[in-house]
């Protein structure tokens, strides 16, 4: 027997295409490679290999991975195959009796992390602290059973008590405060537990090895969720939730169902549906994918029904699918997530629901029909625009001319034209759908809606700054704002003002698929745009306490510096101008775009309105600041 992670990791470092090319003569095609199929031993080109993934033919309908392509075509067992494979990976493999030259260096933070989390099950279930935790658990219908099985626990309020036992076990200050158990300010202050008066889920890693906490509120408060922080063993981006234990049901079911939350995690579990996932409160990574790769050929999406739900699976849809996974999608009913669709309906009402799941971009599709997107030529670019960048992170051929075909129809587009564009570089310099899928600001777009990406609470978050000059004018629209608070009201119609109206809008938010608001685009702007223009209180103190942490960060500093607002009227309408501006050189591309999609008779109509729209961008002028000087006092 060979241990999985090792499996893993051959697979990780195995390079498919050279391995497979010593069989089959390998050329590239697109992102993927096409021979002549060794097993049916084909002429045509009809045999494909998916770098990163596996190999399929397209006439005898063959597939696998890198390793069943070894044993298949050398006779090789499993075991084999994955040693062959690893030597040509550079990955030693040995069976289990293998043995290491010394011990790992992450040891001592993994055995760290595990024996904090044997104490945080003993406060759980054996002391009087843990009495508001269980009954948290209870109320939540969540077994003594089902919280052994994760090893959950909880970590008391009290500063001294984790760290007195440590510290007896030989733990010392320094390895808790590398793995975040503890937290210090300044040296001269004690430190303190990281996780207090929370429950707590340890996070494994792929091996099983304790690498990280998440710490859930028992009451109400902020965060809801706190995670560990970065270390040498924990990185939220590498981990998934579960992995390791779901790992063998995931081979069994060959699927993944991919949830949001812990809890969710482990209501299925509760439930019998062992082969679920999560990633932890961020986007779904490449790393994370590349993981999921290995293990099915199908994920189930099941995050929550809301928009930002919705923007969330659907930007983990395009992750997977650029690994050549199958994805699906599962709706859940308004409201619901999977812990509380499970705790009320079942395990069986789940399995339906996953029948019942859709291909994730025929639930695009449907999306977008159902909210009369392809009714017109305008709208039916916009959706295309939507529908491309999935279409283009499909690695899987067979999935792809699905794809295409489904477009083709929906819109009512001849095949070719979509390939054509698709054979296009895709469009540079427009910040329409900020590509930032990893980007700690992702989950921030609607007031009120739960954080789901809680970056921004950790110490490594960085925030990107977009530099183009219609960011600053974004930027210094907003410092009027902070500053002038009197110009709020004629900046919130400005703003109105500046996207161009096309009259009738569908009733589906296309902004709900991916994007942001139209005209104040970085998340974290607009967030704070949002709260300013909402007529609350607007006193610093009070401002405060409605934005979050990051946006509170961006207010200071737009307060801080100085000097950069010198002529306020003035700002106020350059900025809006420069905003116009984008947004008319944008409809302006939109219009170029369009050509190729219109019948005869609608082209001259499109070429005048962009001539239209040249002239009025001529007359609204470039992009200078005529009164922000930025002053060196
Ligand atoms: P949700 O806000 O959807 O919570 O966050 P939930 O999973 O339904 O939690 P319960 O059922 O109210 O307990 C989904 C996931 O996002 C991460 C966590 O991993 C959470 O499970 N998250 C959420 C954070 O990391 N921090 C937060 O403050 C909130
Ligand atoms: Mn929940």
């Amino acid at each position: 027997m060979i241990p999985e992670d090792v499996i893993d990791q051959v697979s990780a470092a195995a390079d498919i295409v050279a391995i497979l090319s010593e069989y089959v003569k390998l050329k590239k095609v697109g992102s993927v490679y096409r021979g002549p199929c060794p097993f049916h031993q084909g002429t045509g080109p009809n045999f494909s290999v998916v770098p990163r993934g596996g190999y399929h033919c397209f006439v005898c309908h063959e597939k696998g991975s890198v390793f069943t392509f070894v044993q298949k075509r050398l006779g090789m067992t499993f075991v084999e195959a994955v040693k062959y494979v690893g030597e040509k990976s550079g990955v030693e493999v040995r069976d289990v009796h293998r043995k290491r030259e010394g011990p790992d260096p992450r040891e001592p933070l993994w055995e760290t992390n595990a024996t904090a989390a044997g104490w945080f099950t003993t406060m759980l279930w054996e002391s009087d602290f843990g009495k508001p935790a269980r009954d948290y658990l209870a109320k939540r219908a969540i077994s003594r059973e089902t919280a052994d099985l994760f090893r959950m626990g909880y970590a008391p309020h009290e500063i001294g008590l984790m760290r007195a036992f440590m510290n007896g076990l030989g733990f010392e200050n320094n390895r808790l405060l590398e793995v975040g158990l503890l937290v210090q300010k300044d040296e001269q202050e004690e430190p303190r537990p990281r996780f207090r008066d929370r429950l707590v889920f340890p996070i494994h890693d792929a091996t099983g090895n304790a690498v990280g906490f998440g710490g859930r509120i028992l009451g109400q408060g902020e965060p809801k969720y706190l995670n560990s922080p970065e270390s040498p063993v924990f990185s939220k981006g590498r981990v998934l939730y579960n992995y390791a234990g779901a790992r063998h049901a995931i081979r069994r079911a060959e699927r993944v169902l991919l949830v949001e939350g812990y809890f969710d995690v482990v209501r299925l579990v509760a439930a019998g549906l062992e082969e679920v996932i999560a990633p932890m409160g961020t986007a779904l990574t490449d790393d994370q994918a590349d993981l999921l790769a290995r293990s099915a050929p199908t994920v189930f999406l099941l995050y929550d029904s809301d928009a930002p739900g919705q923007k969330a699976s659907f930007r983990a849809a395009d992750v997977l699918l650029s690994r050549g996974l199958t994805v699906r999608m599962v709706t859940l009913p308004d409201g619901e997530d999977p812990d509380t669709f499970v705790a009320k309906h079942g395990g069986a009402a789940m399995e339906k629901l996953l029948d019942q799941s859709l291909d994730v971009f025929d639930r695009k599709v449907q999306l977008l029909e159902r909210g009369g997107w392809f009714a017109d030529l305008q709208r039916k670019r916009r959706a295309l625009d939507r529908l491309m960048p999935t279409i283009r992170a499909t690695t899987d051929p067979i999935t792809r001319d699905l794809y295409l075909a489904r477009t083709a129809q929906a819109a009512g587009i001849e095949r070719d034209v979509l390939v054509r564009e698709l054979e296009m570089l895709p469009r540079r310099g427009r910040a329409r759908q900020p590509e930032r899928p990893q980007s700690p600001v992702s989950g921030v777009g609607r007031i009120g809606a739960p954080m789901r990406d809680m970056s921004p609470r950790e110490p490594d978050f960085v925030p990107r700054v977009e530099h183009a000059p219609e960011s600053s004018a974004e930027k210094e629209l907003l410092r009027v704002m902070v500053l002038h608070p009197e110009l709020i009201e004629q900046i919130v119609e400005d703003v109105a003002r500046v996207e161009i109206d096309d009259g009738d809008q569908p009733d589906v938010d296309l902004e709900q698929l991916t994007g942001t608001s139209s005209v104040i685009r970085d998340p974290i702007y607009f967030q704070i745009f949002q709260e300013l223009s909402s007529g609350g209180d607007l006193s610093p103190e009070a401002l405060a306490e409605r934005l979050g942490l990051l946006e509170n960060d961006v207010v200071e500093t737009l307060r801080a510096e100085p000097g950069a607002v010198v002529n306020p009227p003035q700002t106020v309408v350059d900025s809006i101008r420069m905003l116009r501006a984008r947004a008319l050189r944008e409809r302006i591309d939109e219009h170029t775009r369009m050509l190729p999609l219109a019948a005869e008779a609608e082209k001259n109509g499109l070429l005048r309105r962009a001539e239209a729209l040249r002239k009025e961008l001529a007359a609204v002028g470039g992009r200078e600041w005529r009164s922000v000087r930025r002053q060196v006092q």
